[in-house]
């Protein structure tokens, strides 16, 4: 094995996967909980591989960000409806030239990148992931933090109570039905996104926080089942996807960490816990092989970039010339 061999291939398949992943892997591609609604892929060879500037201009032209605003129906007519923000977060936050997305990898560990991280204008993290007492490695500053309806429903995490997620502008999401109705939705959530989200506005209501419209995550579904050559997950994409692609929206330049594995790959889950499971990184619930195929065909910075810094390098959706 060369050195860089060990960087993500951008086509990988749940075929290369040990078989106990396969085995869960294949199990939620055999589900269907979201109602998703699409062929799938035509046929193996029937599909041109796009090249990474395609694929850029195909996301940028089908995905919207989107969130929930106080004068949207049915939310309207709700006697909370004024909690919700009267405007847009692309139209509240950034632009911003540079931003930082920080995975929550294991890989994380011992990085060094703190520095590297903070330098950014603006940098997201995901749901329950700490800074302090791991400055070193992913840095201090939070900009936004994308959480999902089960970190703030969880006892574990003390959404309400917990400093962790005070800094910043919070994003929340769940997934939703596929068909994205906010009525449908609404009465039937994966975890009770709306009534905490009610909790923690009473309690911080300074602080931003928006809701992802659910069109956000089923738009960027499409955009990897449409460029991959087997059926994925039919569930939402993973947090690190949503907050690439809202970051990209934001941004003139995007550097991710740790989302592609660099040479401090590990089956460590998360920096902050000690908990081992390669499904972490390679996913299982969430199409995250397939999601981490499109970002590696995107990418515009180097191999070597990936195998020591974990880094990624993506252009903001303005920057583009589709
Ligand atoms: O686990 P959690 O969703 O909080 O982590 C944030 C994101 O970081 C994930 O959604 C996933 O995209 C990415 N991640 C990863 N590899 C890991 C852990 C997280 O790619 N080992």
């Amino acid at each position: 094995h060369g050195l860089l061999g060990e960087v993500w291939d951008d086509e990988m398949s749940s075929n290369m996967l040990g078989s106990r992943l396969r085995k869960v892997v294949q199990n939620y591609q055999a589900m269907n909980k979201y109602g998703v609604e699409f062929s799938g892929p035509g046929g193996v060879s029937s599909r041109p591989k796009l090249s990474g500037p395609k694929l850029l201009c195909q996301i940028k032209e089908n995905v919207e960000v989107q969130t929930l605003t106080s004068d949207l129906q049915p939310f309207s007519s709700l006697p909370w409806a004024s909690q919700l923000p009267m405007s847009q977060l692309t139209s509240d936050l950034g632009p911003y030239r540079s931003c930082a997305v920080v995975s929550s990898a294991g890989s994380l560990r011992y990085s060094g990148l703190g520095k590297e991280i903070d330098s950014h204008d603006a940098v997201l993290r995901f749901n329950a992931a700490p800074t302090t007492d791991f400055e070193k490695d992913v840095g201090s500053k939070t900009t936004i933090r994308l959480i999902n309806s089960q970190v703030m429903a969880s006892d574990d995490h003390r959404f309400l109570s917990s400093s962790l997620y005070s800094s910043g502008a919070l994003v929340a999401w769940d997934p939703a039905p596929f068909s994205a109705d906010l009525s449908q939705w609404y009465n039937r959530t994966d975890y009770p996104i709306f009534t905490q989200y009610q909790r923690y506005r009473r309690l911080h209501p300074m602080q931003p926080f928006y809701i992802l419209h659910p069109r956000f995550e089923w738009q960027i579904w499409q955009r990897i089942q449409d460029n991959m050559a087997e059926p994925i997950q039919r569930n939402p994409p993973s947090s690190g996807l949503l907050g690439t692609i809202l970051m990209m929206s934001l941004c003139e330049v995007v550097h991710v960490y740790e989302f592609l594995p660099s040479r401090r790959k590990t089956e460590l889950c998360h920096y902050y816990q000690r908990f081992y499971d390669a499904a972490c990184t390679l996913g299982a619930y969430h199409p995250l092989l397939y999601e981490k195929n499109l970002v590696k065909r995107m990418n515009q910075g180097s191999d070597h970039d990936i195998y020591t810094h974990g880094r990624v390098t993506l252009p903001g959706f303005r920057q583009l010339n589709c």
